[in-house]
């Protein structure tokens, strides 16, 4: 993959698990990285990491289901960097698990803020300044939930849903300007979601299910890495509007 030197990539959600990873990534391929998350301790925490290992990285604090802050997130950015290359819109929370008829107005209010609404305005303001340089990538996170149903998880899968909606009408919009956006979708990944998830109750659902993974694992947080950054890569130059499932096989079946 190309040098991704002189460039600059912004991370959501990027405190730890997969967001910290392709952080991380992104540094290693030579890009000043921005990573933001809405915990301010734990993501300066992952920003001096970097920086301890002699990558130039930026933490910023930003709640993505808040619009002004994203706005003056994408500003911080400008200002310090003078551009912006390459975003992954990451940032994601699980659901209260409900059948249908339970659900709350509140947790639906809350997952499609940050899952969905985040993801919108994240891609708004990165938009505004890649319009302006005639260059740059994103790649927004969906999940295995954006393409299959999912018992006691519709709000959730709703989000992710929508996320390849916004993707690929926002990928038609500004492919002939230069810019790409493209999803992910990851499958069970071992993260620190993941792990709450394990700590909440639902050890044996996930256990039943990595069962039938056909690779017979989690995926880590660093294989995520890998496609995202590809993504955002010239290796990537005609990928356009596409959603990349990255799940060991769980969604062939
Ligand atoms: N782990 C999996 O198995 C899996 C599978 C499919 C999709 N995903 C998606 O991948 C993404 C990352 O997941 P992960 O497993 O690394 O999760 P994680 O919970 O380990 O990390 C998510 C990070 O996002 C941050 N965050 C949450 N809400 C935020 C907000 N409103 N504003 C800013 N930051 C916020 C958290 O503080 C945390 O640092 C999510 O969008 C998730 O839905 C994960």
């Amino acid at each position: 993959m190309e040098n991704m030197q002189n460039k600059v990539a912004l991370v959501t959600g990027a405190a730890q698990g997969i967001g910290y990873a392709t952080a991380q990534l992104f540094a290693e391929y030579g890009a000043k990285v921005v990573l933001a998350d809405y915990n301010e301790e734990l993501v300066n925490k992952a920003a001096q990491q970097l920086t301890d290992k002699g990558f130039e990285a930026l933490a910023i604090k930003c709640d993505v289901s808040k619009e002004e802050e994203v706005k003056a997130m994408v500003e911080k950015i400008v200002k310090e960097f003078s551009r912006l290359d390459y975003a992954f819109n990451n940032a994601g929370i699980q659901n209260i698990l409900a059948e249908a008829a339970d659900q709350t107005k509140e947790d639906f209010d809350r997952v499609i803020s940050v899952n969905l609404k985040g993801v919108w305005s994240c891609m708004k303001y990165e938009l505004q300044q890649m319009r302006k340089q005639g260059f740059g990538a994103i790649v927004n996170c969906s999940s295995i939930g954006g393409i299959l149903g999912g018992a006691m998880r519709g709000t959730y899968h709703a989000a992710k849903h929508g996320i390849i909606g916004l993707t690929k009408s926002a990928a038609l919009e500004y492919a002939p300007m230069g810019i790409r956006i493209n999803t992910i979708c990851p499958g069970m990944i071992y993260t620190p979601m993941a792990e709450k998830m394990i700590e909440g109750g639902q050890k044996e659902a996930l256990e039943a299910m990595l069962k039938t993974v056909p690779v017979k694992r989690y995926g880590q947080p660093e294989e995520m890495a890998n496609v995202v950054v590809w993504l955002c890569s010239d290796s990537a130059s005609f990928v356009v509007g596409h959603t990349l499932v990255a799940d060991g096989g769980y969604s062939i079946q």
